[in-house]
């Protein structure tokens, strides 16, 4: 590599050299360590595609450009490892058709996907939760795919409303022979910025005090709520054959107070925040006593209604189609074993920090 550089080139370097203050031999230095770099930063890109592939499911078009950043912050919980495959419980859990499975958010978006997916990847009976159930994208999909209709069951849901709440419990109860394997609360609110609702924050100056309740009581305290009402079914009875339950609560990175480093959108990650510490104190209560395992989520940039307003300087390998992110989700949930309940992970089954 140390050559040299022949005619004119080497007259142009001797001129840089003399420029930059540097013998000929301290440009061929420069020189070469510029394509050691190069070198260097291909096997890092190669090293990242590696990395990516080990995070990402083998089913998927999509492949994410870029491994989820690194973050500031130390997780207490062990990553979820991609590697160990479809664990004993959830290979139980998804071919038993007596199982059941609770939605919320099911009418657009990551929720609809769920349930999308939940279809394939099971042989269950799913609780599809939205707040219209006569119009909305999972409607349309169950009408143009009839050979699903009699799995799926779509209830009227508001989180909001204790009311609904209670009526879905008195369904699991009576319909569903007081049975639930899993919960996946899917339903979240953002905000559009300033369009139409004061959220996400950007300033302390634009706090509303009913954008911070309606936030709350969608990111919060609803899925605390059906956590409580639906608890005693998803409690395993002792010496039953059931394989063990699962909730899984849709949060966002933004949600870590470790790994805040931007700030903004304050409602958002209080309410993030404040999932993540309930998800964590609920596993500690269910797990072993009920049998019952408890994530938090991170889904990634997602194509989304939710992220929409939020898209314009996301990069194409990084805004993920809905699909793409239900599978890993699934995947994740698929793979975790009893010492994950209670942890926050991303997309790619890194534990994140609180
Ligand atoms: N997309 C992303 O990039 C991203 C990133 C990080 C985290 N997340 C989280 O992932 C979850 C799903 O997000 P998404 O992108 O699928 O959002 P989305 O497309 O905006 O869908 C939101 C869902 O929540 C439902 N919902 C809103 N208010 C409700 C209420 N009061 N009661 C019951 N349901 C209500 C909506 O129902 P209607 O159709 O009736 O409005 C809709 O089904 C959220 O918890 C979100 O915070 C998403």
């Amino acid at each position: 590599m140390s050559a040299g550089f022949q005619g004119p080139m080497r007259l142009y370097s001797q001129t840089i050299a003399r420029q930059k203050g540097l013998s000929r031999f301290g440009l061929d230095k420069m020189r070469e360590s510029r394509v050691d770099r190069n070198v260097h930063s291909l096997a890092s890109k190669r090293r990242k595609t590696n990395l990516i592939e080990r995070m990402i499911s083998s089913n998927s078009d999509f492949i994410p450009s870029e491994p989820p950043p690194s973050f500031a912050g130390t997780p207490v919980f062990k990553d979820i490892e991609f590697s160990r495959g479809t664990s004993k419980e959830a290979q139980q859990r998804n071919a038993d058709p007596k199982a059941v499975f609770v939605v919320t958010g099911a009418s657009r978006g990551i929720g609809c996907q769920y349930v999308k997916a939940l279809l394939e990847r099971t042989n269950g009976r799913i609780v599809a939760c939205c707040r219209l159930p006569s119009t909305n994208d999972l409607k349309d999909y169950l009408d143009s795919n009839p050979h699903y209709q009699d799995r799926v069951t779509l209830t009227q849901l508001d989180l909001r409303n204790q009311d609904t709440i209670d009526k879905l419990a008195n369904v699991i109860e009576t319909d569903f022979e007081g049975r639930l394997d899993g919960l996946f609360n899917v339903a979240g609110l953002l905000g559009d910025g300033g369009s139409t609702t004061p959220g996400p924050e950007r300033t302390a100056s634009n706090l509303d005090r009913s954008w911070i309740t309606t936030s709350f009581e969608v990111n919060t305290i609803g899925p605390m709520m059906m956590c409580q009402a639906l608890m005693p079914y998803l409690k395993v009875p002792v010496r039953s054959d059931r394989p063990k339950s699962i909730v899984v609560n849709m949060s966002a990175r933004v949600g870590s107070i470790s790994d805040n480093g931007l700030g903004g959108w304050y409602s958002y990650r209080a309410s993030k925040a404040a999932l993540n510490q309930f998800t964590r104190t609920f596993a500690l209560e269910v797990t072993k006593r009920n049998q019952t395992w408890v994530i938090a989520l991170h889904p990634g940039t997602t194509n989304t209604g939710l992220s929409k307003p939020f898209q314009k300087n996301v990069k194409p390998g990084k805004l993920f189609p809905v699909e793409f992110t239900v599978n890993q989700l699934l995947n994740l949930v698929d793979t975790m074993e009893e010492h994950h309940s209670g942890g926050f992970y991303d997309w790619a089954g890194k534990a994140l920090p609180f």
